[in-house]
């Protein structure tokens, strides 16, 4: 038997003022994208930024709904964003942001699991690394490789059976 440990490096910036201006910039239009997120139920207000390989970026924000499990997080509606108007085109980057007007958010915030399952899914089919980060209104801001470092043992589509 063995047991094997799995590492993940996470870059902590606890000022943003250290973040490379790209980050900065990604961070600062994920910011105004959480705004514009409509969640009147949670008030749980996130936005997203993805930088494209061909130098686009692509905002989201979460979108509630009064059936609540009809809703969707920011990451996602960004992602499906991306993709629906981007199909070929690898995501370098994604920059990820909550605010709750009610209470200072002062930690980082990252996707949700099934956020980062989609997530994954455009990774292995760019066999391109996603580089992940993530904030919240104040405090230290987070950023990891791929997603891979947040979604270890992640199911992908490798694990289908090859097509006819
Ligand atoms: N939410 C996101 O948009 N992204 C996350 O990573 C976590 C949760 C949204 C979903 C819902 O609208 C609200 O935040 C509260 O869960």
């Amino acid at each position: 038997m063995e047991i094997k440990k799995l590492v993940t490096d996470l870059t902590v910036y606890e000022d943003r003022k250290e973040l490379p201006a790209e980050w900065y910039n990604l961070l600062s239009i994920a910011y105004e994208s959480a705004k514009k997120a409509y969640a009147p139920y949670s008030r749980f207000y996130v936005g997203a930024a993805i930088l494209l390989e061909n130098g686009e970026i692509v905002t989201g924000s979460n979108q509630e709904n009064c059936a609540y499990p009809s809703g969707l997080c920011a990451e996602r509606t960004t992602a499906f964003y991306a993709s629906a108007h981007y199909p070929n085109v690898a995501f370098k980057k994604i920059a990820i942001i909550a605010i709750n007007p009610q209470t200072k958010l002062t930690t980082p915030v990252p996707p949700c699991g099934a956020c980062r399952q989609v997530l994954s899914e455009y990774e292995q089919l760019f066999k391109s690394n996603i580089e992940v980060l993530f904030a919240a209104e104040e405090g230290p801001v987070y950023k990891v490789n791929s997603v891979g470092d947040l979604l270890p043992f992640s199911f992908g589509a490798d694990f289908l059976p090859a097509e006819d």
